[in-house]
């Protein structure tokens, strides 16, 4: 197992997940890897570990450049167990390293790991002197979650982000430019939408406590390594968090019998005459992680369900669950769906709407049984008031 070095002196000795395809409900066709970093200066520090199962890959890796047992500092920049399963195998070789985390972080690790290590808490823009190098700490509470932390070198401009700004991709290259910007950014969306998207707050703070420091390569703790468009991702985080939105419609549905179907196809031309780019997301086909990559930029949200058992059709409860999660904010909204004897799905999808603050600017369209060519018309105009609403033109 190599190192890879990607400053000198600060290697990648992380692991590659080839084979994950659901990480925690979100799918991972292109599976992922776990980014640990070593830093080979006065006091060998490492940066991060790997998911548990993947330890000894970790530990071959820092074999290829330097004994494990030097090790003296051991940055957890974050305790969920894709980064931190590998801490209790590391501080068995290296049983006094200092464990270098925040006061989130001890909690976390003892509650996760019932150990009593050699911890060192350190609070926003504390530094610690490694030898040649610094390592400069900012905590980003709920950049995913309370512990989460990020490590600025400025020596090196190297900013070693742990989950932001992250994809989840398993791959032999480790920089973006050597795999593809164009996947990596998708991919780099879709991590967004799925993980970071209910923080925005928490990550305009960030990237402000960051706004002085000097960096010229993002080191993530997933993907790929950021050493050239750095403005881009950057810039895109920015857009993310602001919940800024673009003229684009998605909508998100299910069906029994095809009648929510053709709705939804009815929807899409009224909104695509409009001129608003509209993406499919059928729950019986799509998984709603994946449908999510769209919803992070998208003004317009149409969700339609059938009703069943007086209720909207389950994977679209389902899905309506997990973007309620994730607060897309300052969306419009459309409500649709068929229904047998009571239309209590349709009325359900406008609730949750309501609920998640998004402004209702058309009525919702319900058809009873299965729609005729009148049912079509309306929804097709439904879907172009829509449509002049998401462009602005058309605010109810
Ligand atoms: Fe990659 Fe929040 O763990």
């Amino acid at each position: 197992m190599k190192a890879f070095e990607v400053k000198p002196g600060v290697y990648w000795v992380g692991a590659i997940d080839w084979d994950i395809r659901s990480f925690h409900g979100y799918k991972t066709q292109r599976g992922t890897s776990y980014n640990a970093y070593l830093i080979l200066d006065e006091k060998v520090t490492l940066v991060d570990t790997v998911k548990a199962g993947f330890a000894d890959e970790m530990l071959a890796r820092i074999r290829d450049v330097v004994d494990p047992a030097r090790i003296e500092v051991i940055v957890s920049n974050h305790v969920e167990m894709d980064h931190s399963g590998g801490l209790p195998k590391m501080l068995e070789v290296v049983p006094n390293a200092t464990v270098v985390t925040t006061r989130q972080g001890e909690t976390g690790l003892q509650g996760h790991f019932k150990a009593d290590w050699n911890f060192s808490r350190v609070e926003s823009g504390a530094e610690m002197t490694i030898g040649k190098r610094t390592l400069r700490f900012f905590p980003c509470p709920m950049v995913h979650w309370p512990d989460s932390m990020v490590t600025y070198v400025p020596e090196d401009k190297l900013l070693l982000s742990n989950d932001g700004f992250g994809q989840h991709i398993a791959s032999a290259e480790r920089f973006v430019d050597e795999f593809g910007f164009e996947i990596v950014m998708e991919e780099a969306a879709k991590y967004y939408a799925n993980i970071v998207l209910p923080f925005g707050t928490q990550v305009q703070k960030l990237l402000s406590s960051l706004a002085g420091a000097e960096v010229d390569m993002i080191a993530t703790s997933h993907g790929l390594i950021w050493r050239d468009h750095l403005a881009d991702i950057i810039g895109a985080y920015k857009r993310w968090a602001a919940n800024e939105t673009v003229s684009k419609a998605v909508i998100i549905y299910d069906t029994m019998w095809h009648s929510t179907e053709k709705m939804a196809c009815a929807l899409r031309e009224g909104l695509e005459a409009e001129g608003v780019p509209t993406t499919m997301g059928n729950l019986g086909t799509s998984h709603i992680s994946d449908i999510m990559t769209h919803v992070i930029g998208a003004r317009g949200i149409a969700i339609g369900a059938p009703t069943l058992n007086a209720r909207m059709f389950p994977t679209v409860a389902a899905g309506l669950t997990y973007i309620a999660g994730l607060r897309p904010l300052n969306r419009l909204g459309l409500a649709f769906g068929s229904y047998g004897w009571g239309k209590q799905g349709v009325n359900d999808i406008a609730e949750a709407m309501k609920q998640m603050g998004w402004a209702t600017p058309v009525e919702e369209v319900a058809v009873q049984w299965v729609p005729g060519e009148d049912d079509l018309a309306r929804a097709r105009e439904a879907g172009a008031k829509f449509a002049r609403a998401v462009k602005g033109t058309q605010t109810a």
